[in-house]
């Protein structure tokens, strides 16, 4: 078991691969990356799971659609999974994939073992049942009645299944929850699971499946399938060797230190996995934290809507430290986060290019140019130079705090803070200025090691975050492996009096902002148009010039907005009705909840794009567009008209 304290189990959940994985997949798997170099920093013996959920119902779709098998299906996908793993520079120790011959015998052991313990039991699933599709659904799934992946009629029907008696482990769970108040994280997401989940009371979770064949085959009753998140979630334990033979880990790692996973599955996580381990005797992982999503300002990325972020494109413009520093400074671990290229180059330039890039070739220029590249060992310190050997001095203990909480962005901030006050120590001690005198070599000096010092402590607490170009932050400091150790971040003065230094390349130039926007911009992939749904005006880029006869074909209209409501299960999407001088007025469905409640609009006068070819959004049929201003980085306004402007006033 996991009891030296001197190992650390952290998973990542394991992907689906149905697409292509954007910038959201990217975050966690990078997060866990981050968490993980970290540990093995720190002296761990880390074990850092990642890997892919490869069975069910939509992956046999996709593969009869592409015309293979459901395998070659998946190994097609899977290798680009890897492929993009690698460019990230993701350290994991192991990847699992469901389809692997030793994890199917270890899935198929637990859901026999919990078959034999009466933990499942055969019954029969009742639900909606598209025929065409061969699909159950619940009510809820339902898309205005009707099977939401084809859109034909639904029927009542019954299926022979296995279920799991989860609604039996309710008391333990809340027991559970109450003696580790740190099981899940952020707290708020105890109150959202007790409260939306164990308290209208747990059902018995339907594990088996017997309308399609692409899963893992239960070997007492092989037409029934393993349902896959009975499937997927057993990973954590097969990777490492939990009913078969293929590894002999779990003695050591498991339980599991944390399993990283977006706030969706938070759900799964922290009812039915612990359920199910409770009733395989085990014992339960330490933690599972619920990250939050990044979104962009039509709401979450999505295949369908066209705004899916390719990591690749970023890590090919920017490089890959550049994204990984990116991905974690920027949000908030917890909490969503509005994704923007422009936030992107934005912070490249100000903490990379600016503070970091700046500072590092500032020193090594300077003990360049001032001393051939070996500092003299001749010393004077000034009582100027405490504050920030004092910075330098605490910073690994105030780093530590934040990372062990998984406050990435945090952990950062307090590096930059280093990173800030080394810069302004530069310009307070002018070393331009003591060069002019050969007397104040001593001086000089001294101000020039504390620069490389303060550059080596804050390499080593990047490193998990940026690991290639802390790399190359050392060979021109020349710090080497000795001094560049987690715990000697915690000692100011471990280089050598007289370092040598080896000047490199910029490690971030400078991005010029509007050039790269318009050039992502253009490289956008147009969605098609019946994948299209309704985004704020604002996010509707400019990408090239038009004519005014372009312009022409595009019918803006003053509109007064009479009644305006939230779309049921849509959080962005207000349904509003408006006024454009028409006897029948029009509907309009737009995406700028997060910004307004429907109170706010209602009397207001707009300005509507009156001949956008009608769409449904979320089932709401939309009649045109309304306009509205990008106001900031998270801020959308919409364009009010003067009350005295008549309604269905063209604008031009
Ligand atoms: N296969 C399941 C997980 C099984 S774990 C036993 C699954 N796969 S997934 O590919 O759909 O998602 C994997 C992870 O990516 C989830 O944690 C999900 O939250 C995360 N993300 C997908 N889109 C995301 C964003 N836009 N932002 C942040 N994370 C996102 O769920």
């Amino acid at each position: 078991m996991n009891g030296t304290g001197k190992t650390f189990y952290i998973t990542t959940p394991i992907y689906y691969p149905s697409d292509k994985l954007h910038i959201g997949h990217s975050y966690c798997t990078v997060a866990t990356d981050v968490m993980a170099r970290y540990k093995r920093m720190q002296g761990f013996d880390v074990m850092f799971l990642t890997g892919t959920d490869e069975h069910g119902q939509k992956i046999e779709l996709k593969a009869q659609a592409a015309g293979v098998t459901p395998k070659q299906y998946v190994d097609n996908v899977v290798a680009g999974i890897q492929q993009l793993w690698k460019m990230l520079n993701i350290s994991n120790d192991r990847f699992i994939r469901t389809t692997d011959d030793y994890h199917v015998e270890s899935v198929q052991k637990i859901f026999k073992t919990l078959y034999d313990k009466g933990y499942i039991y055969k019954g029969s699933y009742k639900g909606k049942y598209c025929t065409p599709c061969e699909s159950f659904w619940t009510e809820s799934q339902l898309k205005d009645g009707k099977c939401p992946d084809c859109g034909r009629d639904v029927i009542d029907a019954e299926e022979e299944a296995y279920f799991f008696k989860l609604s039996a482990f309710s008391d333990r769970l809340v027991q559970y929850y109450e003696k580790h108040p740190r099981f899940m994280e952020p707290q708020s997401r105890l109150n959202e699971m007790v409260n939306n989940f164990i308290k209208p009371g747990l059902e018995d979770l339907c594990v088996s499946r017997t309308s399609f064949t692409w899963g893992i085959p239960v070997t007492f009753d092989t037409k029934h399938v393993v349902y896959v998140w009975v499937d997927a979630l057993s990973n954590y334990i097969t990777a490492l060797g939990y009913g078969n033979e293929k590894y002999h880990d779990f003695e050591k790692y498991w339980p599991a230190d944390v399993h990283f996973v977006g706030k969706e599955i938070m759900r799964f996580h922290t009812i039915i996995w612990p359920a199910m381990l409770m009733a395989l005797d085990l014992p339960l992982p330490q933690k599972v934290y619920g990250h939050g999503w990044l979104l962009l300002e039509g709401g979450k990325m999505s295949k369908s809507k066209g705004n899916v972020v390719d990591p690749v494109v970023l890590i090919q413009r920017y490089g890959v430290d550049a994204i990984r520093y990116f991905l974690l400074r920027e949000f908030p671990f917890g909490s969503d986060g509005l994704f923007s290229n422009e936030g992107l180059i934005n912070r490249i330039n100000a903490d990379l290019a600016n503070d970091l890039g700046n500072l590092v070739s500032r020193s090594v220029a300077m003990v360049d140019k001032y001393f051939g590249g070996t500092l003299p060992s001749e010393r004077k310190g000034e009582p100027l130079d405490e504050e920030v050997l004092s910075i330098a001095r605490s910073l690994l203990e105030k780093y530590e705090t934040q990372m062990e909480n998984y406050a990435f962005q945090n952990g950062l901030i307090e590096v930059f803070k280093l990173i800030s006050r080394t810069n302004k120590y530069i310009d307070e001690t002018a070393p331009w200025v003591l060069a002019k005198d050969e007397a104040n070599n001593p001086r000089l000096a001294s101000v020039l090691y504390n620069l490389l010092e303060c550059v080596r402590i804050c390499g080593i607490l990047l490193t998990p975050f940026m690991p290639e170009t802390v790399r190359k932050i050392f060979e021109q400091i020349g710090a080497d492996d000795a001094i560049t150790t987690y715990e000697s971040a915690g000692t100011f003065g471990l280089l050598p009096q007289n370092a040598v230094i080896h000047k490199g390349d910029s490690l971030f130039p400078r991005i010029d902002v509007a050039k790269e926007l318009a050039d992502l911009e253009a490289s956008k992939q147009a969605p098609k148009e019946e994948e299209k749904e309704a985004q704020p005006a604002a996010v509707q880029g400019v990408a090239s010039l038009i004519t005014i006869d372009d312009f022409a074909k595009v019918h803006l209209r003053v509109a007064k907005v009479v009644a305006c409501e939230p779309v049921p299960k849509a959080d962005k999407l207000l349904k509003l009705q408006l006024d454009d001088g028409t006897k029948a007025g029009r509907q309009v469905v737009s995406g700028i909840h997060p910004w307004y409640e429907p109170d706010a609009l209602v009397g207001k006068k707009i300005i509507v794009v009156a001949n956008l070819k009608p769409a449904k959004l979320r089932g709401v049929e939309s009649n045109g567009m309304i306009l509205a201003a990008d106001a900031g980085e998270n801020d959308v306004k919409v364009i009010f008209v003067d009350d005295s402007v008549p309604c269905g006033s063209t604008v031009r």
